[in-house]
């Protein structure tokens, strides 16, 4: 088994951007089963990153250290440059960290303005309905979402039009990092168009964008670099544009083997790519 080093960037930006959000060495374990395994990730403003891995490779574990779920057990976990700790959910979100996870979590039979304010209230005010709808409707305009209506309830949307509905939730507080689970998995071709859009839209509002897919072909389509993590360990740090779909498969399956990221990479980012139709 050959191992190779990164290859050179093409076009290396200023080396001295300070990356939104850094994980440097970070392993967890569950018992004996090593999750991750010194793991080095950097994210800037205004990329889409891809983390692609087989089943088991660590990739919802290290989303979950991101969101607070989970404890690291080694590592350091840095945010705009100064070194952070983040103990549970509510402390990665005031980071500004979002996190939409797989299942969504949306309320099936609350509307659309309801599901994006849910849990926003502060505590005795009384929430002006008005202003809600109205800032709905300018969230869902900025993203080009297609949603019919804010007064739908969710069960009425499409499996596209839920996940608009919940990545937009997630922008409530301006995150400067939005992290997407498996974003397209239940979606079909339309809808998963959408949600592709969706994301392009995050890159140009400058938000880091992490993208967890097992969809290749959406990962090609709408990252800038792509992630390999195998068996809890970086196996593969990868220019989207530079990259091919066999040597994805290769660094995925184990058929090639690459050194992880040095510990300060330089600039890789962002690549500027077409919108997807
Ligand atoms: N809470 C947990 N308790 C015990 N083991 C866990 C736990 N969460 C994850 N693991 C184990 O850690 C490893 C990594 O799991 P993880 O869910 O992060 O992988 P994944 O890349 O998200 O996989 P998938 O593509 O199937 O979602 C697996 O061996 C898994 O069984
Ligand atoms: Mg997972």
């Amino acid at each position: 088994m050959s191992v190779e080093a990164l290859a050179p960037l093409a076009s290396p930006g200023p080396v001295d951007r300070v990356p939104v959000l850094s994980m440097r060495g970070i392993s967890k374990s569950f018992g004996k089963v090593q999750a991750l395994d010194d793991i080095h990730l950097d994210i800037f403003a205004g990329e889409v990153v891809a983390i692609v891995g087989d089943n088991g490779a660590g990739k919802s574990t290290l989303v979950k250290i991101l969101a607070g779920v989970h404890p690291a057990d080694e590592g350091e976990i840095e945010f705009e440059g100064q070194a952070v700790q983040i103990p549970d959910p509510s402390t990665s979100r005031a980071l500004g960290i979002a996190t939409v996870f797989q299942d969504l979590a949306l309320c099936d039979n609350l509307d659309v303005v309801a599901n994006l304010f849910l849990g926003r209230e502060i505590a005795g005010v009384a929430l002006d309905e008005e202003e809600m709808e109205k800032d709905a409707w300018e969230l869902l305009r900025q993203l080009s979402a297609r949603i019919p209506s804010v007064r739908v309830p969710i069960a009425a949307l499409s499996g596209g039009q839920r996940q608009t509905v919940a990545i937009a939730r997630s922008l409530i507080g301006d995150p400067r990092v939005v992290i997407l689970d498996e974003p397209t998995a239940a979606l079909g071709v339309a809808q998963t168009a959408e949600v592709l859009n969706l994301i392009e839209r995050l890159r140009e509002r400058g938000h880091g964008v992490v993208l967890i897919s097992h969809n290749m072909a959406d990962v090609q389509a709408v990252a800038d670099r792509i992630i390999v993590l195998r068996l809890g360990r970086n196996n593969g740090d990868f220019l989207a544009s530079e990259v091919g779909y066999e040597d994805i498969i290769a660094a995925i399956t184990g058929a090639t083997e690459h050194a992880r990221p040095l510990p300060d990479p330089p600039y890789r980012g962002p690549r500027r790519i077409g919108p997807v139709a």
